[in-house]
């Protein structure tokens, strides 16, 4: 259920169903692994079923014998494949570990990869092949023996004396939490084709970046970047996980080229939980001290992230956790533990998920120590400077938090816990915050506008689920003075001009600020801004026409480079020469967030009712009311389906999703969609976005902020602190089961 916002009278902000709608619900939409290649052979992937260890020895005779077997490939015929850097921003390699064997890393690691004439051929014969393991103890996680800690080298909030404020403090808190293992689960598969001509390459595979695959690929391959074609129109699902560089990309590619033929994969479900990244387990330890009135006076943050081996991926989130309320003293610190695991990575949300979380708990925690209202304790803290003096481009938090409890009656909430109950069914209300950084990057475009008034916009961007070519689309017929059905937006091919990784929620600020530039320097050749777009049909029609004809063309074409400020060289963030430059060669330039002169940052606040069985302690969310507060909306209704989905994406986080891991292998046990919970639509029943109107001119030219994840990130701690005020059981570890509150 959701409420009308009132529709815009100019492009920007109406609810234009999506370009790319009717080609996705009639199945016309063409994903990766759909795209029609001439006589393809088919691959199937072999993963190690140890985590640590090393190949002793491949037979392949039985594989071998299977009919339609065309060629098997290991780490003994794939050594031309170069070792590509491990990029942590989007860019690069999505994890060190590389090598098909003979050593073995991490459960699940690629070994081998059968390629035949057909899928079953290859399939049948990867089940057949023999590979021989000296198999070594792993170490699986937290608290596993082997398993060794190092702090984190990204710098992290710290100002004042926070113990001594925490000590002096009239009310203290301190709490652990704790989030586990997730996967992404994207519904489209991780799928690799693989075509060559002569010495060029065409790659469809679903990607957030374009020009990451084309670059990084190259590299793997040691062949030139323009050598390289990367194709990804549509995606079904990737949350981080199609940012980086997998190994499968560099193997399909290397075999498509021995066997001149192209060669295409199609990863298995599980395949998917061990061959891409995922969101490792993290821990939490808070300290606050307040006064009385619920004025933080200090505020600890000390977190701890599993990774790899031989990675740092961290995600750091006390660099945002430490800044959303205006604490007095602040001290944070966030310690790796590398254990025998695959690299992870980005995940819906990252770094704000596990860290905002568990700030939220704890703020909650500490309203029912001071007996007071949680809102009011947020309303006590909010500030527009943080603990270093940092100021915001804009905040938001407060109205969103006003015109949500309003939707919601949190009013007629009891504050004690478990004195609201309908029959058999406890009933909580609970709320939390949400906080997402305003991500911007370095983004080129190219729009061609003909004198009849249509117009084409290429970007590189790709339709990841979000509606970016929608937006784009809007941008341009807002700029151009043109109706949005003349605009065809091209995009998902890396022939066109590059836009950053899809991550970070950058797309919609990146690429309408590009496109805006582009278009505005076509007007500014036909003599000036376009008129509006009410007009259309009668005088800006005729306009376009008689501005054409007087500069004697038909059509006008602008090529488009957008800098942010603060990724300007020698601006802050000095450390970009040239992002454009660096664009082109698959590393994109985010900035914003915590990270420039001001703060800038998308909010929300969420209310949460649970029912909690008193007897069987079945946890149900009845209701979700989510007031999110993003500078310019582009299209109300897009921005509205994100965040629908972000709070689905919450509901599976607090009540469902968990990779499962046997300490004693360390190998995943829940790899496919029957063990690994996510909601269904019986788990989700009414959920309300509401559209806090914000302006914000510092962000962006474009106004706008990135709300592809905010929706997701304050959904956890409000159903957890729902399920405290409707049982007192405070569950401090996701996801919330009901085994957790029967030990009540
Ligand atoms: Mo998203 S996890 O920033 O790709």
């Amino acid at each position: 259920m959701s409420r009308a916002a009132p529709e815009p009278k100019t492009n920007m902000g109406r609810p234009e169903p999506r370009i790319e709608a009717r080609l996705k619900v009639t199945g016309e939409a063409r994903y990766a692994s759909d795209m029609p290649v001439h006589n393809p052979a088919f691959a199937f992937l072999v993963t190690s079923p140890v985590a640590k260890g090393e190949i002793t020895g491949i037979d392949r005779n039985d594989a071998k014998a299977v009919p339609g077997v065309v060629e098997i490939f290991t780490h003994e015929n794939t050594g031309e494949l170069k070792q590509l850097k491990y990029g942590s921003s989007g860019g690069g390699a999505a994890t060190s570990i590389q090598d098909f064997g003979p050593k073995i890393q991490h459960d699940g690691q690629i070994v081998a990869m059968v390629v035949a004439d057909t899928f079953e051929a290859a399939r049948e014969a990867a089940y057949r092949l023999k590979i021989s393991y000296r198999e070594e103890t792993p170490s699986a996680g937290f608290d596993a023996p082997g398993a060794t800690s190092a702090p984190d080298k990204k710098p992290v909030p710290k100002h004042g004396d926070a113990e001594k404020a925490f000590n002096e403090a009239e009310v203290k808190l301190e709490a652990a939490y704790g989030t586990p293992t997730q996967h992404h689960n994207p519904i489209e598969l991780f799928t690799t084709t693989a075509v060559w001509n002569n010495d060029e390459l065409t790659l469809y595979e679903p990607s957030q970046f374009m020009y990451g695959l084309k670059n990084n690929a190259a590299g793997k391959l040691g062949i030139k970047p323009d050598k390289v074609r990367a194709i990804s129109h549509f995606v079904g699902g990737a949350f981080g996980s199609k940012a980086q560089l997998t190994p499968r990309t560099g193997l399909v590619a290397l075999a498509a080229k021995k066997l001149n033929r192209p060669v295409k994969l199609v990863a298995t479900r599980d395949q998917g939980f061990t061959i891409a990244t995922y969101r490792a387990e993290t821990r939490h330890a808070i300290k606050i001290g307040a006064q009385k009135s619920g004025k933080i006076t200090s505020f600890q943050h000390e977190g701890w992230e599993v990774t790899s081996r031989p990675d740092n991926y961290s995600v750091a989130g006390v660099e945002d956790s430490a800044r959303m309320y205006g604490f007095g003293a602040v001290k944070t610190g966030v310690t790796l533990v590398h254990a025998d695991r695959n690299t992870p990575g980005f995940m819906r949300s990252p770094p704000v998920v596990p860290y905002i979380y568990a700030l939220e708990s704890a703020l909650d925690e500490l309203a029912v120590k001071l007996k007071m209202d949680p809102v009011d304790l947020r309303r006590v803290n909010d500030s527009m400077k943080d603990a270093t003096g940092k100021e915001w481009s804009s905040r938001s938090l407060m109205k969103c938090y006003d015109q949500a409890a309003d939707a919601f009656g949190w009013s007629k909430r009891s504050a004690e816990p478990g004195s609201m109950r309908e029959g058999d069914w406890l009933i909580g209300w609970g709320c939390a915050s949400a906080f997402y950084p305003t991500h911007i990057g370095a983004s080129t475009a190219r729009v061609k506008l003909n004198a009849d008034g249509h117009a084409v916009v290429q970007i590189a961007a790709h339709e990841i689920g979000t509606g970016v070519m929608t937006v784009a689309g809007q941008m341009a017929a807002e700029r151009l003075g043109i109706a949005f059905e003349q605009v065809r937006v091209e995009a998902g091919d890396s022939i066109y001009p590059p836009t950053p990784v899809a991550g970070g929620s950058n797309q919609t600020a990146s690429c309408c600020s590009v496109v805006m530039k582009a278009c505005d320097a076509i007007m500014a050749k036909l003599g000036g801004a376009a008129a509006p777009r009410e007009t259309v049909g009668g005088g800006a029609m005729k306009n376009l026409g008689e501005r054409f004809a007087r500069l004697g063309v038909s059509t006008l074409e602008e090529y488009a480079e957008f800098v942010p400020e603060a990724a300007k060289p020698n601006v802050i963030t000095s450390a970009f020469s040239d992002p454009i430059k660096k664009l082109y060669a698959g590393t994109p330039t985010l900035v914003g967030g915590s990270k420039g002169e001001k703060l800038m940052y998308a909010m929300g606040a969420e209310f949460v009712e649970v029912r909690i069985n008193a007897l069987t302690r079945e946890i149900r969310v009845p209701r979700i009311v989510g007031a999110f507060a993003a500078g310019r909306i582009m299209n109300t209704r897009t921005a509205r389906s994100q965040y629908l989905g972000a709070m689905i994406w919450g509901i599976s986080s607090a009540l469902h999703e968990a990779t499962e891991i046997d300490p004693r292998n360390a190998r995943y046990t829940n790899d496919n969609l029957a063990d690994y919970l996510i909601p269904v639509n019986a788990d989700v029943q009414q959920l309300e976005v509401i559209l806090v109107p914000e302006q914000d001119s510092l962000v962006n030219p474009a106004g706008v902020k990135g709300i592809g994840e905010l929706g997701n990130v304050g959904t956890a701690a409000a159903v957890a602190n729902a399920v405290y005020h409707a049982t007192g059981v405070r569950v401090r570890e996701l996801p919330i089961r009901l085994e957790k509150l029967l030990k009540a």
